[in-house]
């Protein structure tokens, strides 16, 4: 098959990462007898130190003309103290937004190569911890007005609005029931319904929603309870639907357990067009341009790419064995490194993936 691929390698350690990505997906290709274009373009720190711009035309463009959209990580202390509308984070938003990827799923799984760096103690470790996130991406206080800093009575204040309508909470709702039946048939659904109207509503909503998946179990939990529940006992999950603010902070959280935020990939959909795929972790500035990064995240990513993006159920679990053989061949790199196993760099990582592939 014939497929293009935009390329948003963006800031930090976005470039290394990216390129490890794209040397698995070119084996994948070789091997299966796909035709992969790669596309490049610019987001981020990286684009408004080009363009003066953190999300140009030309890169919304070239991203909607794709089939997929792989991206490494922006931001960087470099554009920090640029005004918000010009933070390289905007960048990441607004493509989001620009593709309508309203259903980001972020999968996080102990793989047992690496059940040495993972954070819980055994026992609970033991019991087991494959969860996927279901995140609403393009609404919530991320993008709710209005919104703003300002001087009120001589005094700075700063306001957000949280805010979702029900069709913004059912879409995702399906998102999560669907990706469930695929799974152990369980949503548990995280809000804040006993102070926010947002997450009345949002309950009310996934309770609808479940009508339509009447063999799926739904479950709902406050999500201060939730980022216990995941240290205390992750077994218990297996989708968990949640908002966009509430799924940043509890997929950080559940890619930390598993031993490395290095290691989770991410998928976010839309309706139609492209999907975009990266890891969930950001640009760590402080191992830029060291050759030190875990690419194994976005190597994943580039799996669900294939799984999701393209229908490539086969090339995709290719790529998935070629990392978990390279685990288990004990190579690590910095962040996931234990006794007894070989230190790799980034690239040497992503070489020893991409040969596996082949
Ligand atoms: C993520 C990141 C982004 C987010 C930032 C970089 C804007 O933390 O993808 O989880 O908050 O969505
Ligand atoms: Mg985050």
């Amino acid at each position: 098959m014939k497929k293009t691929i935009c390329l948003l390698p963006g800031d930090g350690i976005g470039p290394e990462i990216i390129a490890q990505g794209k040397l698995a997906l070119e084996a994948v290709a070789k091997k299966f007898g796909h035709e992969f274009i790669f596309e490049e373009a610019l987001l981020g720190g990286a684009a408004v130190d080009a363009t003066g711009e953190p999300l140009p035309e030309a890169t919304v463009d070239k991203c909607k003309a794709a089939d997929a959209v792989y991206l490494g990580a922006v931001g960087g202390p470099k554009w920090d103290g640029l005004e918000p509308a010009k933070r390289a984070e905007r960048g990441l938003l607004g493509i989001r937004k620009a593709l309508g990827l309203f259903a980001n799923l972020r999968p996080a799984r102990l793989f047992p190569e690496l059940a040495g760096a993972c954070l819980l103690r055994s026992d609970i470790a033991a019991r087991g911890l494959d969860l996927v996130i279901a995140r609403e991406l393009t609404g919530d206080i991320y993008f709710g007005a209005p919104r703003g800093m300002e001087k009120r009575n001589g005094k700075r204040v700063g306001f957000n609005t949280m805010i979702y309508d029900e069709d913004e909470i059912r879409r995702i709702a399906r998102v999560a029931f669907k990706t469930a039946m695929g799974r152990k048939k369980r949503v548990c659904s995280v809000e804040k319904s006993n102070v926010l109207e947002t997450s009345r509503l949002w309950r009310d909503i996934a309770i609808q929603t479940r009508m339509e998946f009447p063999e799926v179990s739904l479950e709902h939990m406050y999500v201060d309870n939730a980022a216990m529940q995941l240290v205390r006992d992750p077994s218990q999950f297996d989708v968990i639907l949640t908002g966009n603010l509430f799924g940043d902070i509890l997929s950080d959280e559940a890619a930390a357990i598993t031993g490395s935020l290095g290691m989770l990939p991410s998928a976010s959909l839309g309706e139609s067009g492209p999907g975009l795929f990266e890891p969930i972790h950001g640009s760590a500035p402080d191992i830029a341009g060291k050759d030190m990064a875990n690419p194994l995240g976005t190597i994943l990513s580039g799996a669900m790419l294939l799984r999701l993006g393209f229908d490539m159920p086969a090339e995709a679990e290719t790529v998935e064995n070629a990392v978990r053989d390279a685990l288990a061949s004990g190579f690590r790199t910095g962040d996931i490194m234990e006794d007894g196993k070989t230190l790799v760099s980034c690239s040497a990582m992503g070489r020893e993936v991409a040969a596996r592939i082949k």
